[in-house]
């Protein structure tokens, strides 16, 4: 089948906040840059980050990026990159102040200087005390950003494929990235995207899990790529779970509310983060205070007809404070939880927000295989990317910087790639036929119904993957999802409605939150320790000896291998592995 073939110098799949920095890079350097989005960019799930995006500005007290960059490093329980920690850390202020110039309206202090919050982990002199740091636009920062990239984009004249949905990368013989193969969800077109560099900036895949943050729309596309063409998926068994997710819903509740001053309360009344982190409380990182609510709830100091949540309260902030930094929070709550929190409590428990894991990256957002060699033409930035700055468990805030820092870092790296490529690589004969065969598989299979087995696939993650994680329930989790999988082969999407089209892009969605599911389970089984938010009951300490190393899985025989922690940072002294305590 003849399909239609557009070049571009540079493909980027994905509109939100990594990937629009990246193609903003590339079209302001007259790079010929193309975007591919499922959605309108500016309803990419950057726009639902409410809360902030960390820099070590010292607007409120004096503060420094060192101190960032350990409190990095703790939080992610020793498991982050310190090179890559360092590299964001220390270009944090510069890519706020660049924001703020591409128009970004950040709120301000009475000073006229961009207003900081406190959040979890974030501290000053290494541990002392908590610190505002966390630059926001009230609690719809990741709005405000988005919205800002994207006129920016506008203006650089990048093109945009909206609606287009990536399905596959394009490698030729030498393992080279020559572009994808998309989905013109409209049409049903199938289309060939030549590029001299591809980057993924997919964002997450946290729909593997049936409580969720995460937008429906957060199904590891680009992950399931890298796998499908036989790249590794970095340290996949660790997943946050935000502390303050809506009881019932899922939908984020900041960690700005805790930030300004709001607490968690058991069905007793008591601020319960006082015994499990006497010196942080509510402001420490989010492992810890997930495992401390599920414990409350499991040992049944839950609130609620079935006590299986704790109570947000901030009531105490006053109406003023409410309005104007968390309005959007008010919103939610009166939405999704039927309570006003000037008033009342949320009821709130911990949901999966967020995958440390990722495609593996170096600095510049090339992605490498496990010899730390780059696989040419390809870039991942992002959650889908691990490069590794959040190790076992990211700080609150650290994405928005992670996104802008290393879309910036990998644009400017594809644009020197670029310039160094005469003329785009031939394209191989045979370059869509896998993803055509597994479109018609898809489409001609007579067996199970899509939802049951994306349903079977949610419900063995919840279960068996979760805050807490048993050693029973990991093993046969492990078995469950290898027969989830064995059950997409066979599923049946053509239902004779007239939503073909849509069935069609959520069975290949669906295709590649297995992919993420699987790698999370299988690496999530053999890592028997516990750090950051990997939580086991049966191996309950850290264990630096052994596991101080970071996982590869492989879709081909799922196979695992480990590679090295860099403790190496660039220019610093590096911060030794510690316990951790809040
Ligand atoms: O709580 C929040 O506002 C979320 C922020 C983040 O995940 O970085």
């Amino acid at each position: 089948m003849a399909l239609e073939t557009h070049q571009f110098d540079a493909v980027i799949v994905g509109g939100g906040g990594a990937g629009l920095r990246a193609s903003l890079q590339l079209a302001e350097a007259g790079v010929k840059v193309a975007v591919l989005s499922k959605v309108f960019p500016t309803r990419s799930h950057t726009v639902a980050a409410q809360g902030g995006i960390a820099a070590a500005l010292g607007n409120v007290a004096e503060d420094k990026w060192l101190w960032h960059m350990y409190d990095t490093i703790k939080g992610s329980d020793f498991l982050g990159d310190q090179d890559a920690i360092e590299f964001m850390c220390k270009n944090a202020a510069k890519a706020i102040i660049e924001l703020e110039h591409f128009g970004m309206p950040f709120d301000r202090l009475d000073n006229g200087k961009i207003f900081q919050r406190p959040f979890g982990g974030m501290t000053k002199n290494f541990g002392e005390t908590p610190i505002s740091r966390t630059c926001a636009v009230a609690d719809r920062t990741g709005h405000a950003m988005l919205h800002t990239l994207y006129q920016r984009n506008i203006q650089a004249n990048t093109q945009f494929f909206v609606e287009w949905f990536a399905l596959d990368l394009i490698r030729d013989a030498e393992g080279d990235v020559l572009g994808v193969i998309a989905l013109e969800i409209e049409t049903g077109s199938i289309h060939i995207m030549h590029a001299k560099t591809t980057l993924l900036a997919t964002g997450g895949a946290g729909r593997i899990f049936q409580a969720s943050t995460n937008a429906f729309i957060n199904t590891g596309d680009g992950l399931g790529m890298a796998a499908r063409a036989g790249l590794p998926l970095q340290d996949m068994e660790f997943w946050q779970f935000h502390p303050t997710g809506v009881l019932h819903a899922g939908v984020l509740i900041t960690e700005g509310v805790r930030g300004e001053g709001g607490y968690l309360v058991n069905s007793e009344g008591e601020r319960f983060m006082e015994r499990y982190a006497p010196h942080a409380k509510d402001l420490a990182s989010r492992d810890v205070i997930a495992r401390a609510s599920a414990t409350e709830i499991k040992e049944g100091r839950g609130v609620g007809k079935n006590k299986d949540a704790v109570h947000l309260k901030l009531d105490h902030l006053g109406e003023e404070i409410i309005n104007k930094r968390l309005p959007g929070i008010r919103e939610i709550a009166k939405t999704f939880a039927n309570v006003d929190p000037i008033h009342d409590p949320i009821p709130v428990v911990p949901t999966a927000h967020y995958m440390m894991g990722g495609i593996p990256t170096n600095l510049d957002g090339q992605v490498v295989i496990d010899n730390e060699q780059a696989v040419n033409g390809l870039y991942a930035v992002g959650e889908c990317a691990c490069v590794s700055v959040h190790g076992a468990n990211r700080l609150g805030s650290n994405s928005l910087l992670d996104l802008v820092v290393f879309g910036k870092a990998a644009g400017n790296k594809m644009v020197v790639e670029i310039a160094q490529l005469k003329a785009h690589k031939p394209l191989p004969n045979n370059a869509a036929d896998a993803t055509l065969a597994r479109i018609a598989r898809l489409e001609n299979a007579q067996g199970e119904n899509m939802a049951e087995v994306g349903g079977a696939m949610r419900k063995t993650m919840q279960a068996h993957c979760g805050v807490f994680r048993f050693p029973d329930l990991l093993a046969r989790g492990v078995g469950e999802i290898d027969a989830v999988t064995k059950r997409m082969q066979h599923i049946t999407i053509k239902d004779k409605s007239q939503v073909f089209n849509t069935a069609r892009v959520e069975a290949l969605e669906l295709d590649n939150l297995i992919e993420v599911a699987i790698a999370t389970m299988h690496a999530a089984n053999a890592r028997t320790e516990s750090r950051g938010a990997h939580a086991r009951e049966d191996f309950g300490e850290r264990d630096d000896k052994k596991w101080l190393k970071h996982s590869l899985f492989y879709k081909q025989n799922n196979r695992l291998t480990y590679k090295s922690v860099r403790l190496k940072p660039l220019t610093v002294e590096s911060f030794e592995p510690k316990k951790r305590v809040y």
